[in-house]
Order: structure tokens, then sequence, then C-alpha cells
């Protein structure tokens, strides 16, 4: 099949949309919509101004992105699936084995609608979330990186809505208009997840929810890559390719702060790193709070995966709509008849492991295919502060920190592990969680250098530009 994009059509696509005049007219009718919401909800200013940004230009590995300079609002949004495989079957649950839906099985229609929304609504809402970042950027690279999230979460939103628009008519069109009127934050229409509509206020939180939200992104993104319904799978595929840049920016972002925080504690000769009072002298970001924001983003990331034990988990495999991560490379039945999974649970004031239906524990195990993951990036941070012959090591709370979804709900936990009562728990919650002092102090820092090449005090530069571009580029042609 031809996989190459059509760009002359106001909607670039690989779908051939011009076959599908009904399709394309709904789409070129929510489009405006789309630009108008990017104008009054995406990033705050800079829309006129030049950015040197990636756009996806086809789906093939190695070769499907260019870069070029662009104004966000005329970015080429599209509809990209990665190309079609061949003699695909359903890798799981109860049709194991026959050919993939090209379209949505009937009896499935509701639940397939509510992931799609679901997933959907995530993507405007942290566009909207970062929308203030532009404004204190440390560099004009960061600035650039943070556009370039936004207008990739913004054709995430596309491929929903393309799916959406697709193959649930009426119902799809209007989740779609929903997904434009819901806002993050908001009281009378917040998004769907508590996480969404959390501030990003700050780079540290934003290189923290790249770091870990994203990361939840990627696990929900590849579980549905494995779904019966072909165009998802396709769809979360192509997605779950921009979302390694996204992760990425996270994950070297605080990297680049623990080298600079480091770098500096040494320069000045503080060796402890609660030392705090010396350290915010040197306009740096101090370890400990590094360790309570990541305990922030971390526990309220968990809060997405939905309850451990799911009977709604349970559903959506055994219909074929949502399989696990990597599914395919699971060694067992794929359909989980007698097989059973330890999750850790919490009884009689201890935790334990205990043995439940794998059927129905699918979010634990999504959930430690995650801890996983996310222990991989607090290694690479370790290692930064190693090198520096700094005694701290950053570690992953516990997975019944600071919970309110799932079977952790209401429990007072510390970041350790340890069961509190929870007068205590209230006592330390500025060990565990950043106060507002923290918060105060990492807006202080908050200030933008928009001059190529140069950095804010408190991130060292990164190893590498982007796009083949060196580190003191004008990714933002800011002077307009
Ligand atoms: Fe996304
Ligand atoms: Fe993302």
């Amino acid at each position: 099949m031809n996989d190459s994009v059509s760009y002359d059509t106001l909607i670039p696509n690989n779908v051939n949309l011009s076959s599908d005049r009904r399709l394309q007219r709904a789409l070129e009718d929510w489009q405006p919509k789309f630009i108008n919401w990017w104008r009054g909800s995406g990033p705050s200013d800079f829309l006129d101004r030049e950015v040197y940004l990636r756009t996806a230009v086809g789906v093939e590995s190695g070769k499907w992105a260019k870069f070029d300079f662009v104004k966000m609002p005329e970015y080429r949004w599209g509809i990209l699936l990665a190309p079609q495989e061949e003699d695909r079957t359903i890798p799981f649950g109860e049709h194991k084995g026959e050919p993939v839906w090209q379209d949505v099985p009937g009896e499935y229609r509701g639940l397939l609608r509510r992931l799609l929304v679901i997933q959907g609504d995530t993507e405007p809402a942290s566009v909207e979330q970062q929308r203030f970042l532009g404004h204190m950027a440390p560099s004009l690279f960061d600035m650039r990186n943070v556009f370039q999230v936004n207008v990739e979460e913004g054709r995430h939103l596309w491929a929903m809505v393309y799916l959406l628009h697709k193959y649930f008519g009426r119902d799809g069109r209007e989740e779609a208009e929903m997904l434009l009127k819901r806002t993050s934050g908001n009281e009378d229409r917040p998004r769907i997840l508590g996480a969404f509509n959390e501030q990003t206020p700050d780079w540290l939180s934003f290189f923290m929810f790249t770091s870990f939200t994203d990361r939840d992104g990627k696990m929900q993104l590849e579980s549905l890559a494995q779904s019966g319904f072909d165009p998802l799978s396709r769809t979360c595929r192509f997605m779950v390719t921009e979302e390694g840049h996204h992760m990425f920016v996270g994950k070297s972002g605080v990297e680049r702060i623990l080298d600079r925080t480091c770098h500096m504690m040494n320069e000045a000769g503080v060796n402890d790193p609660a030392d705090v009072g010396r350290i915010r002298d040197l306009k740096v970001m101090d370890l400990p709070m590094l360790q309570r924001k990541m305990n922030f983003h971390f526990s309220v990331t968990l809060d997405l995966f939905g309850s451990e034990i799911s009977t709604n988990a349970a559903n959506a495999f055994n219909s074929g709509i949502k399989g696990r991560f990597q599914e395919t490379k699971i060694d067992d039945d794929h359909q989980l008849h007698n097989d059973s999974y330890p999750v850790m649970v919490l009884k009689d004031d201890k935790f334990s492991m205990e043995d439940v239906p794998a059927i129905t524990a699918l979010n634990a195990r999504l959930i430690d295919d995650y801890i996983a993951d996310c222990q991989t990036v607090v290694d690479a941070w370790n290692a930064v502060i190693m090198r520096h012959n700094i005694d701290f090591e950053l570690v992953l709370p516990h997975r019944s920190f600071n919970r309110q979804q799932g079977m952790f709900t209401g429990a007072y936990v510390s970041p350790g592990g340890i069961l509190l009562n929870e007068a205590t728990w209230r006592a330390k919650q500025y060990d565990f969680l950043p106060s507002n002092e923290d918060l105060e102090y990492i807006l202080s820092l908050m200030k933008p250098m928009t001059e190529p090449g140069k950095f804010a005090p408190w991130i060292s530069p990164p190893k590498n530009g982007v796009g083949g571009k060196p580190g003191d580029f004008e990714y933002v042609r800011i002077a307009a």
C-alpha cells in the first residue's frame, strides 16, 4: 500500500480522505473549530513566530519527519496511520486468531467510543496545561521543544477525532465537538481525567509531566496498538513514534537540571544536598525538592491507570479491544482463562502479594510495566548525581503513596511505603510533596532566556541540538 502523505489538501492524510467526501466534509467542518481552539487555548502568544518544528510526512520508520520553520497555527496537522499489516489477526481475547476488524463490531461500539474519547481528551488537555510555558522558557531550544510537544498532542487529537468521525457517525461527531469544549482545570467542564486538570505552571512540572504522564500515554497507546480494531491499532502505533520525543524532552530536561544543580554545588563546595538554603542561593533546584516533585507527578500519574483490579479492563481484553503492554511478546495463551497474576494489596495494615485471576489484574500489570519503565529513567537521573560524586539518590515512591484512585485510595503511606496514621502523614506532608514555598521558589527561577545558545542558570545546555542543528541555533525566530 502507498504510505505517502497527501499534502495538497486542507487536511494532510495517508487514509485517502478524498475518496470519502462525507467524511472529508465533516472533518473540514471540524478543522476551523480546532484552529479556533488552538488560538484560544493553545500556546499563549508566539503564534506569529516561526518555530523550527518537526512535521510528519510519512509513516515509514527512519524517514517519517522533516524539520522546517513553521508558524504554529499553520502547522500541517494531519491524519496518519501506521501501514496496514497484511493478514493481521486479533492477538488476544476471545476472538484471538480471527482476522482483525476493519470496522467497529456492533457489540463493542460503546466500549470503543469511550476509550477513544478518554484518550482523545488527554491530548488537547496537555496543550492547555502547558500554554504559558513559552513565556518562561529557559532557552529557545526548550521553547521549541514545548511547542513541538504541543503541536504533536494536537495531532494526536486529530488522530482520535478521525476515528470518531469515520466510525461513529453522529455520536462520534458530537464527541469530537466536546473534545474542544472541555477545558483543563475548568470548574464546569473539566477534562475527564484528574491529572489533566492539574496545572503545569513551570518547566520543572513540564519535564516531570513529560517524563511520567506522557509515559502513561505511551503505556495506554501501546495497549491500544494491540487492538483487534485495526484502524485504532494503526493510529496508536504511529502515535507511539511521536510520543518517544515527548518522553525524551522530559527525561533529558530533568537530567540537565540535575547536572546544573550538582555542578553548582560542587563549584560552591556544598556537599550536603539538604543544605537547601545555600543551594537555593546558587539559583538552582535542590535535590530534595526534585524528589518531592517526582513523588507528586508519579503518584498523580498512577491514578490514570484506573483500578488495579478491574472488570472494565477484563472486558476490554476479552473483547479484543485493549491488550497488554507488548502483548505479542508475552509467552502465554493470550486469553488468560486459567492464569493468575500477583498483585500487591493492603490488608490488615500490611502490604502483601496476592494471586488474583490475571484477567482482572490487567491494570495492575500495566502499572508494573509502567513502574519498571520509570525506574530506568530514575536510574539515568541518579547516574548524573553519581557522576558528580554527590551523596543523594532519587527513589520512585511506593505505588500506594498519595493515591486518589484504585485500591490504595485513602491509605496514608509514606513515599518509602510505610503505613502511617493520618495525623503523622499530614504532619510530614511537605517532606513528601512540594510545598507552596517549593512551588514559589521554582516559579522565581522561571525567567525567560531568549538569546540563541544561552540557557537559564538553573539548567545545563543539552548535549545535542535537534533536527540536525546545534544547541545555539535560533530555534524560534523570536524577534518577529
Ligand atoms: Fe499524545
Ligand atoms: Fe505526548
